[in-house]
Order: structure tokens, then sequence, then C-alpha cells
């Protein structure tokens, strides 16, 4: 059997009296170019928080606001249950969800969608659109 770096680090640790380390997954969002490293135990939403970029809508945390959907277009993932106001079985099948109701399981591709995508792909150095609208 290979052992790959990330169960050589976790049995070392193990050796050591060391609880294993979370793993954690690249998720990268297509329509930003970004990527971030999500815990396994993190929901999408709260690893893309630590992006840094301001105003990401992040409303119940809870699958009943609607404000953080997206659409997974590659990996493995599981979710709790979401409001069928916000994602429909279809959309569901299709891998549009809630981020803050969806753990990856693997390294994830994705887009975010509506509201987060101003906000998301965004870069941290710039401002928020403030300026009056005509
Ligand atoms: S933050 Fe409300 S549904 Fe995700």
């Amino acid at each position: 059997m290979v052992e790959t770096g990330r169960e050589h680090a976790a049995a070392a640790a193990a050796a050591e009296g060391a609880p294993p380390a979370s793993p954690r997954h690249q998720v990268f969002i297509e329509n930003c170019t970004s990527t971030y490293s999500c815990p396994a135990g993190q929901t999408v939403l709260r690893g893309m928080e630590n992006l840094g970029r301001r105003n990401i809508p992040v409303g119940c945390r809870e699958g009943g606001c609607g404000v953080c959907k997206i659409e997974i277009l590659e990996g493995r993932w599981h979710a709790r249950v979401m409001s069928r106001a916000h994602v429909s079985e279809e959309d569901e099948a299709q891998g549009r969800v809630l981020a803050c109701c969806v753990w990856p399981d693997s390294d994830l591709r994705l887009r975010v969608l509506g509201k987060m995508v101003k906000a998301v792909c965004r870069m941290p150095w710039e401002a928020p659109d403030t300026a009056p609208k005509p």
C-alpha cells in the first residue's frame, strides 16, 4: 500500500499522541478564478469567508434565506436539508445548492451565483461600489 503525504502526516501525528489534522480540500471558484482551502468540517460558506472578501452575503447560515447560492461543477460533497423555497430538487440534483449547507468531501470546483458573484469575485483591494446610482 502506498501512503500519501496526508496519510503519512496523520500517522506521524497519531504516533506522537497528537490528534490527526482535519483534512482540507481545495475549493476553486471558477467565475472568480480564486481558490481557498476548506477544512472538511467547515461549510463551503465558512471556508469562503476566509478569503477575506468584504460583503460576502452571509445571512442565516442555516439554509433559510437563500443568499449563498452556488453551483458545484465538480467534486464530492454532502449537505444538510435545504429549504425548497430556495433550492428545488432539480437544483440540488444539478449541484445548485446553498454554500452554508454544504461540506466538501473532496476538492471542489464551483461557481458563485446571484448576489454572491459581485461580493466574492471582488478583490480585497477593490472598494465596494458605493457611488450613488443615477
Ligand atoms: S446564509 Fe442563509 S441560506 Fe445560506
